[in-house]
């Protein structure tokens, strides 16, 4: 049997105490213990990119974390990024250009866009393509999500550009 272990994590802003066996997935702790059912869950070995999370500043699979491995961590989720506004230019621009259809992928595939614009304002298509390519979608053939980041390329309104 095993022990569960406390851990205290930070996420989307609010400091959360629980204790937690050590098995449990960062991803599957964030949807069942706190309710943050954002963050999806499909291939469960870091293949897909549905369970993408924010842990410290960087984008990780929450399906190959362990979530005490998060203690200490600040963990930023669909909902904390969304709430924040931070997503906001990405979101409308995948709801002008369709790219979401069933929406599995997306909380994920945003992530992974933000993450990109972040590191890089202005990308090329080919480096779009580049940095969700470990994120899968099975309804829109990518074009559209791939239409849908450039046209936030276009626009000052990338996060941390003003
Ligand atoms: S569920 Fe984590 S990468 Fe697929
Ligand atoms: S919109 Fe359905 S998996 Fe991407």
């Amino acid at each position: 049997m095993e022990h569960a272990v406390e851990a205290t994590l930070t996420v989307n802003g609010a400091k959360v105490t629980r204790r937690i066996q050590p098995r449990v997935h960062l991803v599957d702790f964030l949807r069942e213990e706190l309710g943050l059912t954002g963050s999806h869950i499909g291939c469960e070995h870091g293949v897909c990119g549905a369970c993408t999370v924010r842990v410290n500043g960087e984008i990780v699979r929450g399906c190959l974390m362990l979530a005490v491995q998060a203690n200490g961590c600040k963990v930023e989720t669909i909902e904390g990024l969304s709430d924040s506004g931070e997503l906001a230019a990405l979101q409308k621009a995948f709801h002008g250009r369709n790219a979401l259809q069933c929406g599995f992928c997306t909380p994920g595939m945003l992530l992974a866009a933000c993450d990109l614009l972040r590191q890089n304002p202005r990308p090329d298509r080919e480096q779009i393509r580049a940095h969700i390519s470990g994120n899968y979608c099975r309804c829109t053939g990518y074009q559209a999500i791939v239409d849908a980041i450039e046209d936030v390329t276009q626009t000052d309104i990338v996060h941390g550009q003003g």
